[in-house]
């Protein structure tokens, strides 16, 4: 148990060999924690517990440094299983505790654990009194699930963010002060990129929401990765910025490749976006991790995605990335397709089309080669790259 400030503990577990969550949707390479915190006042209060995997352990913490039957209430900001989970073991042991979430986490933790536990429904601004410090509750709804929401604790202005802020991160500390700076901001957007994108317009009003509420907070302890203890506010302006079209100026070259032509297109765009002055990065989607490739797309402000064509389509990379960027409902990005093939030539027909399906502003016709690109049209590829920068500057 780590103190995180007065009266407040972390009570969670760091899960160094995560290297997949959400199933294997998501890529956790420098694994994550399940932030429990724990609330010594005139009450004893428990935020948020750890996934089913890990409950042995977890109990075992439990007990050793709290007690179970010491309990008075829990908080649960977010039923997802990697916060809920445990909670079938604490329930079993005191199945009186009472525990506070929003109606809709009444309603989801029912669903998941077909139990009936002692739940108080709690909604934004009101509160509860553990002692010398006052709990209050903030509605984040859909940040990520309909259920979510924080505990501001009141006194020492610690605000429990759950998902929000996190990162999927298991460091040498608990702090983000005492992390590798560059890694923990890599990895918070990321988790941004892959886990709350989707739901930008929501965030961008939430945030100002929870601004209006002026909370004189002076920390930020999320449920995944590092406590935001020297600057807490500067994760907060970043999510402001990263829910408001954000994009950092280069364009995202995604392609998959058989016999290289798609390559070399590729290669002759990324000079052509160069001659007029536009960084590019080239990824191979075959050989790229998934989630750190959406990111990269999140972070640009163009994106140029090609395959050549089989079976009446684009290799199973490009399907696959094709896929993530229409779920993230990316905004305010321009995009353009390529590709070669042999006869029929579908693939870069049928990612121009899922661009625009997706939300982003082809700006361009899509750009083929039969077999191998000769000099020519090397050289119509190296001005498709100029073109697009020109669309881009617009
Ligand atoms: Fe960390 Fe949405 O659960």
């Amino acid at each position: 148990m780590i103190q995180v400030k007065d009266q407040i503990y972390h009570l969670g577990f760091r899960d160094w060999e995560l290297r997949n969550f959400h199933g294997h949707e998501l890529s956790t390479f420098h694994g994550s924690s399940y932030n429990s915190y724990l609330i010594k006042d005139e009450k004893t209060v428990l935020v948020d517990a750890v996934w089913s995997p890990h409950s042995d352990e977890y109990m075992n913490i439990l007990e050793e440094e709290v007690g179970i039957d010491n309990i008075d209430y829990i908080i649960i900001n977010h039923s997802e299983p990697d916060h809920s989970g445990t909670l079938v073991e604490i329930m079993e042991l005191r199945p009186d505790i009472p525990i506070y979430c929003s109606v809709k986490g009444v309603e989801t933790i029912r669903k998941q654990y077909h139990k009936d536990w002692n739940f108080r429904a709690v909604k934004t601004g009101d509160t509860l009194n553990i002692g010398k410090y006052e709990l209050m509750f903030v509605d984040m709804t859909m940040i990520h699930w309909p259920d979510s929401m924080m505990t501001f604790v009141k006194g020492p202005n610690v605000l429990l963010s759950n998902d929000a802020f996190g990162q999927h991160l298991a460091g040498a500390s608990i702090f983000e002060d005492e992390l590798d700076e560059c890694m923990v901001w890599q990895e918070a957007i990321k988790y941004f990129a892959n886990i709350l994108a989707p739901f930008t317009p929501l965030i961008k009003k939430k945030i100002d929401e929870v601004l209006s509420l002026n909370l004189p907070i002076e920390m930020i302890a999320p449920s995944h990765g590092a406590i935001w203890r020297k600057n807490p506010l500067s994760i907060v302006e970043k999510y402001a910025q990263w829910s408001d079209n954000y994009n950092e100026g280069y364009v995202s070259i995604i392609y998959d490749t058989m016999y290289n032509a798609t390559k070399k297109m590729a290669g002759a765009i990324a000079k052509g976006l160069e001659s007029k002055g536009v960084k590019s990065k080239q990824f191979n989607s075959s050989l790229s991790d998934m989630s750190d490739l959406i990111t990269e797309v999140f972070k640009s402000k163009g994106m140029i995605i090609g395959s050549c064509t089989v079976n009446s389509g684009p290799l199973r990379s490009i399907a696959a990335i094709m896929a993530e960027i229409r779920g993230h409902k990316l905004k305010n990005k321009v995009g353009a397709a390529f590709g070669s093939y042999g006869w029929s030539g579908e693939a870069h027909k049928k990612i121009h089309k899922e661009l625009e399906e997706a939300g982003i502003k082809v700006v361009m016709e899509p750009i083929s080669v039969k077999y191998q690109p000769d000099d020519a049209e090397l050289d119509a590829c190296f001005q498709f790259g100029r073109d697009f920068a020109n669309y881009l500057k617009k």
